[in-house]
């Protein structure tokens, strides 16, 4: 695996690419990589010959500095999984190397980044999106993976594509679970042993809610409630349960296949989201 470290570096590497007729798919992550991303390089591989994976803890979205601090750096280690998986291009830039003194772009968009996460965590999704725009405009990719763990994220980056003229294809990946379902995340290891414990009502919940939906039940109302039943015994404070129309991410009032529940709850101060499609 060849490892870049500038734009210029990852431009000339996909030229080269493409001049020998090769198409390239991005896989663009945070590092701390695990299974779920494993699965995305996977994932790639079906849809390119060259596999570029990017690793970048983008400061620009975190609008919690403590949380950017904490986030996990295992270089060593994501260097093998990428190896194992083999990815062909690694670009890893530094921060000053992706913002340099003077950056004063940002890339927002409206509506779709006011709800949930965005609600949140403001500015979280301008930060992806300016990004995901650097990424995309250095690396020029076909095809790019992300996965449904972050549904509102795909939704975002599927407008920014759109609205921005660009011509990827982008792929959504399904969410790879631990043993128990606990969604996969990096943040998982934050948890202590208790919270890990009652991390798995998230997807107990949602699990209980597919359930109900399946005997029949369409209220959101109702569905909702299905998870908040799951999640009230434990200490997870919960951010947000709804039922929400996939294409909008706008409150549904009633669930037809397709639509998605979405979650986001605080355990041990470390806050996690999942979600599921019914069907
Ligand atoms: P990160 O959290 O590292 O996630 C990188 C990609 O892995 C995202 O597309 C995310 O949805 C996917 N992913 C994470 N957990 C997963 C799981 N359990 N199963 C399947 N896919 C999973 O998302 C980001 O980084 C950043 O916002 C980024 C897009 C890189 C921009 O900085």
């Amino acid at each position: 695996m060849h490892i870049l470290r500038t734009p210029q570096e990852l431009s000339r590497s996909v030229d080269t690419c493409r001049a020998n007729g090769q198409s390239v798919a991005m896989v663009p992550t945070m590092g701390a990589l695990h299974q779920g991303h494993a699965s995305l390089f996977k994932i790639a591989h079906e849809h390119a010959d060259v596999v570029v994976a990017t690793i970048f803890v983008n400061p620009l979205q975190f609008n919690n500095s403590a949380d950017f601090e904490k986030y996990p750096l295992q270089m060593d280690h994501d260097v093998q999984l990428l190896e194992e998986q083999g990815v062909h291009y690694l670009y890893a830039p530094t921060v000053d190397t992706m913002y340099d003194s003077g950056f004063s772009t940002s890339v927002s968009i409206d509506g779709i980044t006011d709800l949930l996460e965005g609600a949140s965590r403001p500015g979280h999704f301008s930060g992806v999106a300016t990004v995901v725009t650097k990424l995309f405009s250095a690396g020029r990719p076909d095809v790019a993976v992300f996965g449904q763990k972050d549904f509102q994220q795909f939704a975002v980056i599927q407008r920014l594509v759109a609205d921005l003229d660009m011509p990827i294809r982008l792929i959504m990946a399904p969410t790879i679970r631990e043993e128990d379902g606990l969604a996969m995340s990096s943040r998982n290891v934050r948890l202590s042993r208790s919270a890990r414990q009652e991390a798995v009502a998230i997807s107990q919940g949602l699990l209980a809610a597919q359930d109900q939906f399946a005997l029949g039940s369409r209220e959101s109302k109702r569905l909702v409630e299905s998870v908040v039943s799951v999640l009230a015994p434990t200490s997870a404070e919960i951010d947000y349960v709804k039922l929400v129309d996939a294409k909008t991410l706008q409150d549904a009032t009633t669930a037809s296949k397709g639509s998605v529940i979405v979650v986001a709850v605080v355990l041990d101060d470390v806050r996690l989201i999942d979600n599921l499609v019914l069907e």
